[in-house]
């Protein structure tokens, strides 16, 4: 663990190696509680950057008053055994793991960033300042780490399109990179939150990748977004009586929407769509999503 504030500026060449190519710094930003999908990520950080640099932070900015900050899961000596693991974090390597007064030492920050439209919807409507709070923390960790490649999981699209837009909108010089979700092999998308699942819920929670599965094979067989919007939607309340899914206690959304902006796709849309969900078993809020291929 270092205080990745002293990492000398990465711009340049080696010294003394005039023809090294220059070296190339990556950060994976975590909220540690780490899994095989953090873990995914760091590997792709590694072979995109001579350094890599593993952020844990639970971010207080980025949870709602009645939101699950105090009972996050905190594991910073199991995250670190996980991150030396076998083709993880070596020598070049940094996990920069903050308090919250080195990353906000005024206090809460005056100012801030927004995500303007993108936050509003889906994930924005329901936890009002969520993304507000993500892309604040998100740009100052990239001044402090100064990284050339930020990579970001696909797990949370509308973070991810969020990260984008705000690196376009104002020019931070990074490149945005995305890992695949990893995923149990019953299809549970990984997550620190199904840590709080108990294994009755675990299964009811296979309605949220079950519902993804449906959607796809709905395009697949020509149904437009209404028609995939509905299959999706059918698992979660529903269930799937072949499979045993039983349906999950509450949904928040079933979305169909423009990757980019996360506004929902009209009936005439054709290309690749997101179809994005949120529901809660008991009293734990699972989201997932997958890209739709709309014919
Ligand atoms: P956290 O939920 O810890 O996730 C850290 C990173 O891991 C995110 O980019 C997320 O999309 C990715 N991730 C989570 N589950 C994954 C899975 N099953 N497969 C692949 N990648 C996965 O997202 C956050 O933290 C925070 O909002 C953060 C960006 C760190 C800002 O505080």
């Amino acid at each position: 663990v270092q205080d990745a504030r002293a990492l000398p500026y990465p711009e340049g060449s080696r010294a003394g190696a005039p023809d090294a190519r220059p070296h190339r710094r990556a950060v994976v930003m975590t909220m540690g509680a780490l899994h095989a999908g953090h873990l995914s990520l760091v590997r792709r950080a590694k072979e995109l950057a001579d350094a890599v640099v593993v952020t844990i932070f639970v971010n207080p900015l980025q949870f709602g008053p009645t939101e699950d900050l105090d009972r996050y899961p905190r594991d910073l000596e199991g995250d670190l055994a996980l991150l030396s693991g076998p083709g993880l974090l070596g020598a070049d390597d940094v996990v920069f793991a903050p308090t919250a007064d080195v990353v906000y030492p005024d206090g809460d920050p005056i100012a801030r960033v927004t995500a303007g439209s993108v936050g509003d919807v889906l994930e924005g409507a329901l936890r009002p300042g969520h993304l507000d709070g993500v892309l604040t923390v998100v740009l100052k960790l990239l001044h402090l780490v100064r990284p050339q490649v930020a990579v970001f999981g696909a797990k949370d699209a509308q973070q991810l399109a969020a990260v984008r837009r705000m690196v376009r909108d104002l020019d931070v010089p990074v490149e945005v990179v995305a890992g695949a979700t990893v995923r149990d092999e019953d299809g549970l998308a990984l997550s620190s939150r199904n840590a709080y699942l108990s294994p009755d819920q675990r299964r009811q929670a296979l309605a949220l990748s079950q519902a993804l599965t449906a959607a796809r094979t709905q395009a697949a067989a020509g149904g437009g977004p209404d028609a995939v919007r509905a299959a999706a939607l059918a698992v979660l309340t529903d269930g799937l009586a072949v499979a045993d899914v039983r349906p999950v206690d509450v949904v928040d959304y079933v979305a169909l929407v423009d990757p980019g902006t996360f506004a929902e796709v009209g009936p005439d849309r054709t290309g690749t769509a997101v179809l994005a969900l949120a529901a809660r078993v008991g009293v734990t809020r699972l989201i997932d999503n997958a890209e739709v291929e709309l014919v």
